[in-house]
């Protein structure tokens, strides 16, 4: 006789592992890289509910001490190696905050073992490394949950699916900014060797907008086909991208569905000049109007009034990624930011960084990776 398809899933110890609990029942968790960003992360896994602290895994003795410290009342176990992490049974959840480069393998590594994965962005920093990821993924009975929570914060939902339901008509293109003034050399020098490295980090376009493409992916509810830009390091003094982190670059992209995308990342922003905002923002125009997303602002074409589409009290609601990931571990589903959009989010950012990289257009085609 056949044997059912959940039932064959169950026999390797693996899909026991990544097995849902009941809500009653202690979901163990592991942390693995607990730097800066880890140490947030702990603290957030720390205020879960039946959530507990089993393994921390470092490299840095001091960061393992330091996690130690942090979550002693889950008593938790110390290692120096991810590998054994990942064969502790008992473990149903991993949560990965480690340098760049080595997101992909510890999470294919996570979802061969069947733990469910709490991965920070990107997924992977070279087409390869996230081809390699959605290979684990599509073998797994576990999911990947990655770190770009701007997917779950509520007031930006909103206006996305504002969007989706017409608010703008047709959307055509979309402007996304991410400025801010130069970084001042004693803040880089605290920063860690990785960082400023691009083949540990990805570069600037593929460690930190990715963020900010992802929502561009998730406005446009498409991926884009094509890339062109241009990026330097340019303070203190100019020099050709590719060696140390860009500090300002461009890209077009051109969409699937034929919208596009004009994304900047300046980090020369005068604090004096006003007329062009700082910070993080997103047009997105359409047939009927433009929607300003991060404020949740309709401008009607035919409107008098600018419109606000969050109200008042949803207005600067957090999101909380961490919580919805032990929720999605107990209620068996697949995390809105799952293992697709974080891939289809890191090749957005690989193709544009190449695009810069090579002075030419670079297409999704070229990447070689099937989402
Ligand atoms: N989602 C977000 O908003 C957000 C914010 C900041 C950083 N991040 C991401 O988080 C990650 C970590 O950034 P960070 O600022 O904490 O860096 P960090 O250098 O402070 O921390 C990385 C930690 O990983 C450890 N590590 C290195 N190799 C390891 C290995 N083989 N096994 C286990 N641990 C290892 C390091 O010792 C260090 O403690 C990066 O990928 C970064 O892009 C995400």
């Amino acid at each position: 006789m056949k044997t059912p398809r959940r039932e064959f899933l169950l026999t390797s110890a693996a899909a026991l592992a990544a097995k849902a609990a009941p809500p009653e029942q202690e979901v163990h968790a592991a942390m693995i890289g607990i730097g800066k960003r880890g140490s947030t992360l702990i603290q957030q896994v720390l205020a879960q509910p039946n959530v507990k602290i089993a393994a921390v895994c470092d490299i840095d003795p001091q960061a393992r001490d330091n996690a130690q410290s942090v979550a002693r009342r889950d008593n938790p176990r110390s290692f120096t190696d991810y590998r054994q992490v990942l064969e502790m049974k008992e473990l149903q959840a991993v949560v990965v905050a480690t340098p760049c480069d080595l997101h992909a393998p510890i999470a294919a590594a996570a979802l061969d073992a069947g733990k469910h994965i709490y991965c920070e962005k990107p997924v992977g920093i070279t087409p390869e490394q996230v081809d390699m990821v959605l290979k684990a993924a599509r073998k797994s009975s576990a999911f990947l949950q990655i770190g770009q929570q701007l997917r779950y914060v509520p007031g930006l939902r909103k206006v996305i699916d504002d969007i989706r339901g017409g608010i703008i008509g047709q959307p055509f293109v979309i402007r996304a900014q991410r400025d801010s003034t130069p970084v001042r050399p004693d803040a880089e020098v605290g920063r860690p060797s990785w960082y400023k490295d691009v083949k540990r980090s990805g570069d600037l376009i593929v460690e930190n907008a990715v963020h900010n493409l992802d929502v561009c992916n998730w406005v446009a509810n498409s991926k884009p086909t094509s890339a062109y830009g241009h990026g330097k390091k340019y303070f203190p003094t100019p020099e050709p991208a590719g060696t140390w982190m860009m500090d300002g670059f461009c890209v077009e992209y051109i969409y699937d569905n034929d919208m596009h995308l004009d994304y900047s990342q300046l980090y020369m922003h005068p604090r004096i000049l006003k007329d062009l905002p700082q910070g993080q923002w997103y047009f997105v125009f359409g047939q009927k109007g433009t929607v300003d997303l991060t404020k949740g602002i309709l401008y009607g074409l035919n409107e008098t009034q600018p419109r606000e589409l969050i109200p008042a009290s949803e207005r600067g609601e957090k999101e909380d990624a961490m919580t919805q990931f032990f929720t999605d571990i107990r209620e068996k589903k697949q995390p809105f930011a799952d293992v697709k959009v974080a891939a289809t989010a890191a090749l957005t950012a690989i193709m544009g960084r190449e695009a810069i990289y090579r002075r030419r257009m670079v297409t999704w085609k070229e990447l070689g990776v099937e989402v």
